[in-house]
């Protein structure tokens, strides 16, 4: 790859050539985006694998999340970046289908490769992947059969087909309606739309995910205060921002008190100063306080508890600050900021409020709430913490599906059934067309069979003899012909009940497509260096941009190998040459 500087020193206009070096850009972030394809592929599909990633500070996760797996990736080369940015853009979007999306781009980019090589231009692939892209959605929509979302059963299945793929999929019968169900309460008819922010997850270790509940009400993960009631029947509860602790002096500040007369003052004050905010509370009718986390000070003195558990009223510590607005909608309540609005009308009340031991610790539940407004809530339940966050991350892809189908109402078959129809429909249009196009839309059909091809891999079956049967089968009209995992072979995968979404599979296509498209349209790498900074951002051998290393995961345990830096350094230095 030498470059070649052609100056014409005679005749007004200089020439400058360097026909390789777009080139070799190209092929380098092709290299680095089909690295992290790679390294998610093992975990696409119902038998696909779990990464255990070791993060710098010693944390383990072990996940099946694409998504997650790439964040928690360090990769360095810009071209890999934009597949980490696309795995999470499609979180955004349909929140599942996180891996498919980067399967289906590096593909797409070994294509285009193919193609590059082929002297076509890159312009012409980029043109035509986004037509191709377009042409997708038409064949997946021609495919979808619409839902109800009256149908809890086809939305249980959806849900089920995602929780299939991870650590929890043998509870996929208790979950998939559980997320249904939460979808449901929090659902808007009116703007049509999900919040999923209406949806707390608090995560208690103990049990088995068996018993995750959802409750109708509020939960939350604090503790009540020590010496006061636990169980409050017919609740008036308060929200309060402010302190009930003596005010602090200035940082700087000190105050020395030596007379004992002076420090007896001191305490009067104080007490006195608390008993007036916790009567003015009991006498608005409130036996539940709600009190939030305060950075400044106490947000309770040890004689606020006294006080008001003598008082009776059960008192809810250290409630997040993030947490107000949640529990604002639930309760249909205000949070009052300062002892002068704590009135009877700022109260939300409920049937009860109670601490109920959960796993090691406990949670508060309030149920029975009168003007509950749109929210609920759910307990994750595991017998241990990477388990438990993993079914907390499967259930959230889980809920995703469900909104999925709120905003675009029609599923299709899985196991790999669209997109062997798209590929198949996308080469019998590409007979239609000519020239350098035809040549590209075969490129496309051909990349998507990537996905069956991994499905069949993954689940030890032969891939080829796989995806050839399911090829023939979809020629005979079988549109709904997929890999039937559980008993290797293709069947209709609609008897097994493998539905998904539409909207993940065109919002996976479509945005595979534009991030390789964006791929294909750098020609170049410029370097800015950071004044001071003395790190180089790429490495730079002999005047050319190279890809080393593509990626440089923190220390990713792929399949029992820990991936040692030497190693890496080894494959940078092969990139290089
Ligand atoms: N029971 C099943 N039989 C066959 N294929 C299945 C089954 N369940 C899921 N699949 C297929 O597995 C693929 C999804 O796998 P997986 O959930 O691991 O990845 P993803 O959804 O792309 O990413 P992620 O869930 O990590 O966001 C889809 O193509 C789906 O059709
Ligand atoms: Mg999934």
């Amino acid at each position: 790859m030498g470059e070649t500087k052609v100056a014409k020193a005679s005749g007004s206009s200089s020439e400058y050539k360097d026909k390789d070096k777009p080139t070799a850009i190209r092929f380098s972030n092709i290299t680095a985006g089909k690295a992290v394809a790679d390294a998610v592929r093992t975990s696409l599909g119902p038998r696909g694998m779990d990464k255990m990633i070791q993060a710098g500070n010693g944390e383990v996760t072990i996940t099946n999340d694409g998504a997650t797996i790439l964040k928690q990736m360090e990769v360095l080369h810009p071209a890999a970046k934009m597949l980490v940015e696309l795995s999470k853009a499609q979180d955004i979007e349909a929140g599942d289908g996180t891996t498919t999306v980067v399967v289906i781009a590096g593909s797409l980019l070994e294509a285009a490769q193919k193609l590059l090589l082929k002297g076509i231009h890159p312009t012409a692939i980029s043109e035509s992947y986004q037509k191709a892209a377009r042409k997708c959605s038409e064949i997946l929509e021609s495919m979808s059969t619409p839902v109800d979302l009256k149908d809890k059963n086809s939305l249980c299945q959806s849900a089920s087909t995602s929780l299939c793929s991870k650590v929890v999929s043998q509870y996929s019968n208790v979950l998939g309606p559980l997320c249904v169900e939460a979808v449901m309460s929090v659902y808007d008819p009116i703007d049509n739309s999900v919040d999923m922010k209406d949806i707390k997850m608090i995560k208690k270790l103990g049990s088995t995910i068996e018993d995750c509940e959802m409750i109708d009400g509020l939960v939350l993960d604090c503790r009540s205060g020590s010496g006061g009631p636990s169980k409050i029947e017919k609740a008036k509860i308060g929200l309060i921002q402010f302190c009930i602790s003596p005010p602090k002096t200035d940082m700087e500040n000190q105050v020395v008190v030596s007379d004992y007369t002076q420090m007896d003052r001191v305490l009067q004050e104080e007490r006195a100063y608390i008993l007036n905010i916790v009567k003015a509370i009991k006498k608005a009718g409130c036996n539940v306080l709600l009190v939030q986390k305060s950075i400044l000070r106490d947000a309770l003195s040890d004689l606020a508890l006294h006080f008001l558990a003598k008082m009776k009223i059960m008192v809810v510590k250290d409630v997040e600050r993030e947490d107000i607005e949640f529990i604002c909608k639930t309760l249909s309540c205000k949070p009052i900021a300062s002892l002068d609005h704590f009135t009877s009308d700022m109260l939300a009340s409920a049937d009860l409020v109670e601490e109920v031991p959960t796993g090691t610790s406990k949670v508060i539940k309030v149920t029975g709430i009168a003007k509950k407004g749109r929210t609920v809530s759910v307990i994750v339940r595991g017998s241990n913490k990477l388990v438990l966050e993993e079914a907390e991350r499967s259930i959230h892809d889980a809920l995703c599906v469900i909104r999925c189908l709120v905003k675009k109402r029609a599923v299709i078959a899985g196991g790999g059934a669209p997109e062997m129809e798209m590929a198949l429909k996308l080469s019998q249009f590409a007979n239609t067309l000519t020239g350098m196009e035809q040549y590209c839309f075969r490129a496309f059909a051909d990349a998507l069979e990537i996905i069956p091809f991994t499905l069949a891999e993954n689940a030890g079956l032969n891939p080829i003899a796989t995806v050839t049967e399911l090829r023939n089968r979809h020629a005979n009209n079988e549109k709904t012909a997929g890999i039937n995992v559980r008993k290797g072979a293709i069947t209709n995968i609609l008897e097994e009940n493998v539905l998904q979404p539409l909207l993940v599979s065109t919002s996976a296509v479509q945005l595979a497509a534009e991030t390789v498209r964006s791929i294909m349209k750098i020609d170049d790498i410029c370097l800015v260096w950071e004044i001071g900074k003395k790190e180089k951002p790429l490495e730079v051998n002999e005047g050319r941009i190279c890809a080393a290393p593509p990626i440089r995961p923190k220390r990713v345990l792929a399949e029992g190998r820990v991936t040692s830096h030497a190693e890496e350094d080894k494959t940078g230095e092969m990139a290089c040459r």
